[in-house]
């Protein structure tokens, strides 16, 4: 024998050390989508079996004529909403199929994040109240069928019963991939669950590892509570822990379908696996796709992304894609960029799990918690950094880092622990530290105060950084500090509201900053929604994130589908967009977590979403796959072969007018140029009372003027357009961004239609 394996590796890793990172990019390989652009029309199983042929083809020839070879790199083949495969490959053998006629664009696989803040916390509460769309006829409900990308779901739970469901809708051509009925895995579909799919390639050729449930059944209660936030049916009984939130709780659009597509798995959710979900939900005939996911900010651009890419193709199918905008919470962090998705901000409801630590002297301090536990008595409390174990600063520990406290000075005591901006421990994690050094609870100081309410290990509560202040004060104070933690109750009104979420991320686009991101808010806050029992044995949960806002939104959008069947995708969104509020239940501007600013356009788009106002909202901005490819001449470069990399046919910007990202008919309006004056056209669409007249309102801008043209605006019949033109000019020159609004007001009724006019100073030399 020549040599061990052990030797052999480690000589083949010391060669690709010697040779350097080229060789070890060529000759490593990943998983690369090969992205071949829209799909022609025509017959859907013969074009398969001739994509698939050619797919086989390109694969053969870069892997030097070896058709096994081929095979065994082929992940996915592509053929609905768009064409394409995904396989295995080198960077060598990538950039020989980029080079291939055909071929629009190639990327590495990448992995996307579900949206909820921390996923092993569980959070405190509140969804959609019962009654929040009084009057609405739900009858068309049972038609529109919504699509969730996201971990599965868990079709037994009371929120996907279907009785009283009428049949399938016969145009569904959807599948229910069941898995093995004797197995764990079991997945049954019924009235209400029309559809369940998995896609595990791409994650198995990643990471490999133990696969829980291999069916679309959902092992991780993220898929489950999304769908449910949606469109799960009221269940009478939803509490968390059988004493939180306790009360009724349903969906958006209660009667509508639903269809899952597994895509995200134990640790994410990777982009050849996301794409053929797409692919797949666009062929099965849903009519709005749900995505509480994304990537990492700063996101990559719209030909390398494969939620852009997916959702693109599905909106040129009439399908409306909702996202989540993301949990990074800083400004320019927000992601779902492209123009043609509706991006969704969290913020918070009036209502709040609160628990209360009384301190010895009488005083009590609020926090939030999801923890039931009863202390019977005051406990001693000290500073989790005077407890530093071994080697451990008093710093790390005042974090209660893993094996950082000290058994024996902690046992029995009440910890405070901190929480900073850097900290990456879920909360629920850093109780158990705290409980495995034997102590008898935790105060976790949050400077970050986003509220969220989370389960401990222990008896413990979070608070902000005012309260544990405090807190730290009282221990100071005294040589003998003892503090009692109540358990978490439900609590109404506590706080102004709707309020944005401290970690909810906010524009502007650092993709394009014509168009305003996030586009609307909805409640995404310590949100209770149906789970999977198969973790932690719960049937619901409580969770917080963007991931929780998405649904909320989507859910409304189906019942906007429901009464208007034949709105576009752009129509629906339009409708929540415009009718979005951005005052509170006071009246007040919305404010920001965690310091209580007002918030901006940046924070929550058009504002918070109003689901009643959606549903009539008068007027609509419509947009149709020409005008996203006229976006795209605009902001790539003008050349005759770029447009195609997203669009996949033979689209051309040669022949469009010269035009700005600013000209989409968009429901918002940004000019993030603005030098002197700057004029920006808009085209809306009566879709209310056949004669009606809508005047003009302007709140223009600090510093800037702004004219419309016409003011008055008559329509005479039912979809009638009429174009006007928004002129702004710089009186004083303003510092940074400045906002402002643009509302036409009908003379019917309620009729009232509000854009956000956001306008930033030139300071470049740019035109
Ligand atoms: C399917 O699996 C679920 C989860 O393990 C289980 O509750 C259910 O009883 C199973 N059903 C069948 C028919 O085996
Ligand atoms: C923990 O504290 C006790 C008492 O002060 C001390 O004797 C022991 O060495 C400490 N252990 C560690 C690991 O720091
Ligand atoms: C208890 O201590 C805190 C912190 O020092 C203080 O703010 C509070 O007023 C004290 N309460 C009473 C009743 O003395
Ligand atoms: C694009 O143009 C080429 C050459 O003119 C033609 O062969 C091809 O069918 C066209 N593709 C589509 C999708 O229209
Ligand atoms: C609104 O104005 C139109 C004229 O443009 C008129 O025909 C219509 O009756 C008015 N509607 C209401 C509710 O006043």
């Amino acid at each position: 024998m020549a040599s061990s394996p052990r030797t052999a590796m480690f000589f083949l890793a010391l060669s690709l050390a010697l040779l350097g990172d080229d060789l070890r990019r060529c000759s490593a390989s990943q998983v690369y989508v090969v992205y071949m652009g829209k799909a022609p029309q025509g017959d859907r199983a013969p074009r398969r079996r001739r994509h698939a042929g050619l797919h086989r083809q390109m694969l053969t020839a870069v892997h030097d004529g070896s058709s096994e070879k081929a095979q065994a790199s082929h992940v996915y083949t592509y053929s609905a909403g768009f064409q394409g495969f995904a396989a295995k490959l080198n960077e060598k053998q990538a950039i020989r199929l980029a080079e291939m006629p055909g071929v629009v664009s190639v990327f590495p696989n990448t992995k996307r994040r579900l949206r909820t803040t921390h996923s092993w916390d569980f959070m405190g509460l509140s969804t959609s109240a019962e009654g929040q769309v009084p009057g609405l006829s739900t009858e068309n409900q049972e038609n529109v069928i919504v699509g969730f990308i996201d971990t599965g779901i868990w079709p037994e739970s009371p929120s996907f019963s279907d009785h009283g469901m009428p049949p399938v809708p016969k145009r569904w051509r959807g599948q229910c991939q069941g898995g093995d009925a004797n197995s764990p895995s079991n997945f049954t579909c019924n009235r209400k669950v029309i559809g369940g799919r998995y896609y595990l390639s791409g994650y198995q050729t990643e990471e490999g590892g133990a696969i829980k449930f291999v069916s679309p059944r959902d092992s991780s209660g993220h898929g489950s509570h999304t769908a449910s936030i949606a469109a799960g049916r009221f269940v009478r009984d939803m509490s968390y822990g059988g004493g939180l939130g306790t009360g009724g709780g349903r969906g958006g659009a209660p009667m509508a379908r639903i269809a899952a597509y597994k895509a995200c798995w134990e640790t994410g959710c990777y982009d050849v696996d996301i794409l053929a979900a797409f692919d797949d939900a666009i062929r099965d005939g849903v009519d709005i796709i749900s995505v509480s996911l994304g990537p990492d900010y700063p996101q990559g651009d719209y030909l390398s992304d494969a939620i852009s890419i997916g959702s693109f193709h599905a909106t040129s199918n009439g399908i409306l894609v909702v996202s989540s905008a993301g949990n990074a919470g800083r400004q320019g962090s927000a992601t779902n960029l492209a123009p043609w998705m509706l991006t969704v901000a969290a913020g918070t409801t009036d209502r709040s799990f609160s628990s209360y630590v009384s301190l010895a002297n009488g005083t009590s301090v609020m926090g939030e918690s999801l923890s039931t536990y009863r202390m019977e008595t005051p406990v001693r409390t000290i500073a989790a950094s005077e407890v530093n174990a071994g080697y451990f600063t008093p710093y790390q520990s005042s974090l209660c880092l893993d094996s950082s406290l000290n058994r024996t000075k902690a046992k029995g005591k009440i910890l405070i622990c901190r929480r900073n901006q850097g900290s990456s421990e879920s909360r629920l994690s850093t109780s158990m530290v705290v409980k495995e050094a034997g102590a008898a609870g935790m105060i976790l100081i949050d400077e970050m105060e986003d509220h969220v309410a989370n389960r401990f290990a222990v008896p413990g509560v979070t608070v902000g950084k005012a309260m544990g202040d405090k807190i730290v004060s009282y221990v100071k104070s005294t040589r003998r500090a003892c503090t009692l933690i109540l358990p978490a109750k439900t609590v109404l009104g506590l706080r102004d509201a709707p309020r944005v979420a401290a970690f909810s991320s906010r524009g502007p686009s650092s993709l394009t900053p014509e168009i305003l991101k996030p586009d609307v808010a909805a409640p995404g806050l310590n949100i209770l929604a149906a789970w999977s029992p198969a973790k932690n044995g719960m049937r619901f949960n409580v969770l917080s994130g963007t991931s929780m806002a998405c649904p909320h939104v989507t859910g409304i959008a189906a019942l906007v589908k429901s009464v208007y069947p034949s709105w576009s995708p752009s129509g629906i969104k339009s409708a929540i967009m415009t009718t979005a509020t951005v005052l509170d239940t006071k009246r007040k501007t919305i404010a920001r977590d965690p310091n209580g600013g007002a918030a901006t356009p940046f924070d929550f788009g058009s504002g918070f979403m109003d689901p009643v106002k959606a549903l009539s909202p008068g007027i609509i901005f419509d947009t149709h796959p020409e005008d996203y490819k006229s976006f795209l001449c605009a902001i790539i470069s003008r050349d005759d072969h770029s447009v195609h990399l997203i669009t996949g046919d033979n689209s051309s910007c040669t022949h469009r007018a010269s035009s700005s990202a600013t000209a989409l008919n968009y429901p918002s309006i940004t000019v993030p140029y603005l030098k002197q004056s700057y004029s920006v056209t808009r085209t809306m669409t009566n879709v209310g009372n056949p004669r009606s007249t809508y005047h003009a309102v302007v709140s223009a801008p600090p510093g800037t003027s702004v004219r419309v043209t016409p003011e008055v605006i008559n329509f005479k019949s039912y979809g009638e357009k009429r174009m006007f033109a928004v002129s702004l000019h710089v009186d004083v020159p303003p510092r940074g961004y400045v906002f402002g609004s643009l509302s036409w007001h009908g003379n019917g009724s309620d009729a009232r239609v509000t854009m956000p006019l956001v306008v930033k100073l030139q300071t470049s030399g740019k035109a």
